[in-house]
Order: C-alpha cells, then sequence, then structure tokens
C-alpha cells in the first residue's frame, strides 16, 4: 500500500556565509501492507515527522521515493490525510465546520459535507459538541475533532504524528481504544508515530524503530498479539512485557552508540 524506497532528507541551515546540512533521514526503505496498523517509534529529532511530512507530499525526499497504491507521492492527495500532535484545529470555527473545513478543500457540496462530517463526528463521540469551539473542548475531545476531520475524507491512508501525545494518560488509553475500534471497522492503512513503546506494541501490527538523527531504519518488529486487543489484558500478557523490553533495548542501545546531536 505505502513504499518508501530509499528516501533520505537534510535541511539546511544558513549562518552568515557558513551552510550546514543536517541529515534528518537516510536511505529509509518500508513496505505498508494494505490495513497494516505500523509505528514507528525512535528518538527526538530522529526524522519521524519529516517522514510523514515525506510521506503525505506535503515535503519532497532529496532523493528516493515514496508510492501510495502504486502512484508516486508528489503532493498531499485525498488517499491520505495526516492528525497531528497538536490538535490544529481552526480556534475560529465550530467542531462542525472544522470538520467540513477538510471536505471543503475537497470540493464537496454543501450539504454532503454537513452529512460526512456530522457522521465522523458521531463516531468519535462528539455529536453533542459540534457547535463548540475548540477552545470549549477538553484535550481530548479536541483531538477527537482532528481525527474525525481526518477520518472524514475517508483516506485509504491514516498518517499520525503523536496524535495522543498532549492527553492525560486516561484519555489516551480511550483514545487508543477508540482508534483501534475505528480502525478494525473502518480498515485504513497506518502509520503512526509515538515516542510511547507500550503504545507503539498494543496499537500495532508491526513497529519500525528509526536510529537517531539521522534516521535509519534498525528494526521492523511483528507484534504477535492477536487482536481485538483489550487493553488491560493484553499488557498483562509476556508477549506484550517482552516486546515493550525489547524495544525499550535497542533504542536504548542506539541511543549509546549514537548520541543525539552527534555530528553525522
Ligand atoms: N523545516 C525544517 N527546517 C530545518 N530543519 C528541520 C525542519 N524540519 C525538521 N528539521 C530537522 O530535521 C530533524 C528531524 O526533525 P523531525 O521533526 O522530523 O524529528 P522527529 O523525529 O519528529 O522529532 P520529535 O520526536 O521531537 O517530534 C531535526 O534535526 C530537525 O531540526
Ligand atoms: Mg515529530
Amino acid at each position: 500500500m505505502i513504499t518508501v524506497r530509499q528516501v533520505s532528507k537534510a535541511f539546511h541551515k544558513v549562518a552568515g556565509h557558513e551552510v550546514t546540512a543536517f541529515q534528518a533521514l537516510e536511505d529509509i526503505t518500508l513496505e505498508i501492507r494494505e490495513n497494516e496498523f505500523v509505528s514507528l517509534i525512535g528518538p527526538s529529532g530522529c526524522g519521524k515527522t519529516t517522514l510523514l511530512r515525506i510521506v503525505d507530499g506535503l515535503i519532497p525526499p532529496d532523493t528516493g521515493e515514496v508510492f501510495v497504491r502504486g502512484r508516486r507521492v508528489t503532493r498531499p492527495g485525498p488517499d491520505r490525510a495526516v492528525v497531528f500532535q497538536s490538535f490544529a484545529l481552526l480556534p475560529w470555527r465550530t467542531v462542525l465546520a472544522n470538520v467540513e473545513f477538510s471536505l471543503e478543500l475537497r470540493g464537496l457540496p454543501p450539504a454532503q459535507r454537513r452529512e460526512r462530517a456530522r457522521r465522523y463526528i458521531e463516531l468519535v463521540g462528539l455529536a453533542e459538541f459540534e457547535g463548540h469551539y475548540p477552545h470549549e473542548l477538553s484535550g481530548g475531545m479536541q483531538q477527537r475533532v482532528g481525527i474525525a476531520r481526518a477520518l472524514a475524507v475517508d483516506p485509504s491512508v491514516l498518517l499520525m504524528d503523536e496524535p495522543f501525545g498532549a492527553v492525560d494518560a486516561q484519555t489516551r488509553q480511550r483514545l487508543q481504544e477508540e482508534l483501534l475500534e475505528l480502525w478494525q471497522r473502518e480498515r485504513k492503512t497506518v502509520l503512526f508515530v509515538t515516542h510511547s513503546m507500550d503504545e507503539a506494541v498494543y496499537l500495532s501490527d508491526r513497529v519500525v524503530i528509526l536510529s537517531p538523527r539521522p534516521g535509519r531504519v534498525t528494526e521492523s518488529l511483528e507484534v504477535p498479539l492477536p487482536r481485538p486487543r483489550l487493553a488491560q489484558e493484553v499488557r498483562r500478557q509476556r508477549e506484550f512485557i517482552d516486546l515493550t523490553n525489547y524495544i525499550w533495548e535497542s533504542l536504548r542501545r542506539s541511543l549509546t552508540k549514537h548520541p543525539p546531536g552527534e555530528a553525522s
């Protein structure tokens, strides 16, 4: 479904006459199957957000290519949607108008927009709040609006950048469960960035570990846990504990090998 082939990306910093190149991603190759749920985990600054933006088509890679369903990505398209870490809602628009916004951009006629937006607002449990403004919602509710907005365009690929990073632990767990239910119902292909090993293992079919900057794929681990996964039960299972410990160790090893900020 998604093919990332030998993608590299550097950013340039200009200070006076000096131009320094910062290699953010190096030779990333990834295959993601249709309906697969893949998490990306790696230290801060290793290029996770950059990779999502490249897959979305917001920025081009320096070398390498990305394909979605066999088509080369050159710009954002209706087959992909992003859920950002900070809620990125329009503060002057209500919940309904925020969700409709992504459909306006896609040129849907007003009546269809409204109907579709309402369906997804209901799906994320916010029907009562469609007339509220973002500042009148809790962090978890704002995050749900972000998810509804992404789902409303019915993308086949959902790109999520630490979507639950800014909410409290309980809300986070509830949102994780809701996301899994949605994913099971709607069958999307998900590329999910997180810093939480627990979250990565709980949600994913596969966890991909990136090295410190410049990000490279160091491991790709299948999660052997059956679905549906009940949050509490799954976390007590041996395989769950072993796998999160393994990821922890793997990240720690790569951090001692390449401390962040080390010249590349
Ligand atoms: N627009 C940009 N201009 C210059 N440098 C950038 C830009 N975007 C990202 N970078 C650099 O690229 C590297 C990777 O950044 P990125 O945001 O992808 O990391 P990340 O893995 O998402 O980190 P975090 O976990 O902290 O969100 C960093 O060194 C960052 O400074
Ligand atoms: Mg990031």
